[in-house]
């Protein structure tokens, strides 16, 4: 089928699970374009002119919120940000009612990050706009996907058949649960491996999913290796030793580095804990795109931004 023979007009972009390989396809595809018009000089398009997004963050966040909002503004759209501890959530509003105030403004999209798994399925049912889930608790960061398999796409120039290590702690991580929906989609093989206090029980029984004790076996021969940040903000304790004994059982350092393929791509989601889950030398090595990964994180949402609120046509 031709690339345009889907589309994903209208649609809330919740998980990656919901996700045909086509539909991802066409997203890696239209965010080429996109990410031409980050490097002119005046990054401006019009094609969401007289659109209107608000993104509504229940969590921190630096790289996903600012690049949603540069994405919208890059297409021309009007952009407003809200977070729960300079709004009115503070005063106690609801979420329903946070959404209901917020749909009465007119808006076409509401980017949403909250703690709760579920809150952006939640959201798409109460209000009209298209919701496009930044992270959902452990459960989803759909557009934190797409960006890396349209980093490892744009070096490797394919996505299927390539061996992918995910390190660490899978338990807290939403990226590494949209990772393998959307890795598996695209024929990549998942290889994971962390403490095993880290690791959920529905790993064992993920199609697809190679589990392994010690993380040297994950990462033998990888194309891709991705590092997941250890979340101590999710965890109650005790879930390993130290981190320094964490760094030298589960730590992506140079040596192990040396048993992937000379080429394989490092890839972290940020924000780094530096020296716990990843070496300094390796989070900044020739292999590392962990910086690219931002910026392509622009890209993928101006391309998400567009195929929800246009189609891809310009209007
Ligand atoms: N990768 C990611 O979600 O980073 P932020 O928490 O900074 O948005």
């Amino acid at each position: 089928m031709g690339k345009n023979s889907v589309s994903l007009r209208g649609r809330n972009v919740l998980a990656l699970e919901d996700f045909s390989a086509e539909e991802i396809r066409l997203v890696l595809e239209t965010a080429k374009g996109m990410k031409d018009i980050i490097h002119r000089d005046i990054k401006k398009v019009p094609a969401l002119r007289g659109k209107s997004i608000v993104t509504l963050f229940y969590e921190p966040s630096t790289r996903t919120r600012t690049s949603f909002e540069l994405a919208g503004k890059y297409l021309g759209a009007d952009v407003v940000n809200i977070t729960a501890g300079t709004s009115s959530i503070v005063k106690g509003e609801s979420l329903r009612d946070t959404l209901y105030t917020v749909e009465a403004m007119g808006v076409d999209a509401i980017v949403m990050r909250h703690k709760a798994e579920g809150a952006a399925a939640y959201a798409s049912k109460v209000v009209k706009p298209v919701i496009l889930n930044a992270g959902d608790g452990a459960h989803a960061h759909p557009s934190q996907g797409l960006l890396n398999l349209f980093t490892i796409q744009q070096h490797k120039g394919h996505l299927e058949g390539l061996k992918v290590a995910i390190l660490g702690d899978v338990l807290h991580s939403r990226v590494a649960r949209s990772d393998i929906q959307g890795m598996r989609k695209m024929g990549m093989e998942v290889h994971i491996a962390g403490p095993g206090t880290l690791l959920p029980r529905f790993l064992s029984e993920e199609p697809g999913v190679v589990l392994h004790d010690r993380i040297e076996d994950a990462i033998e021969g990888a194309d891709v290796i991705e590092v997941l940040r250890i979340q101590l903000e999710r965890m109650k304790g005790g879930l390993f030793p130290t981190t320094r004994e964490y760094a030298r059982v589960f730590g992506l350092n140079r040596e192990r580095l040396g048993l992937a393929r000379k080429d394989v791509l490092v890839l972290h989601p940020g924000p780094m804990n530096k020296g716990w889950e990843i070496s300094p030398e390796v989070a900044y090595c020739g292999n590392s795109a962990i910086q690219e990964e931002v910026q392509n994180g622009v890209a993928v949402r101006m391309a998400l931004f567009t195929l929800v609120l246009t189609g891809g046509r310009q209007e």
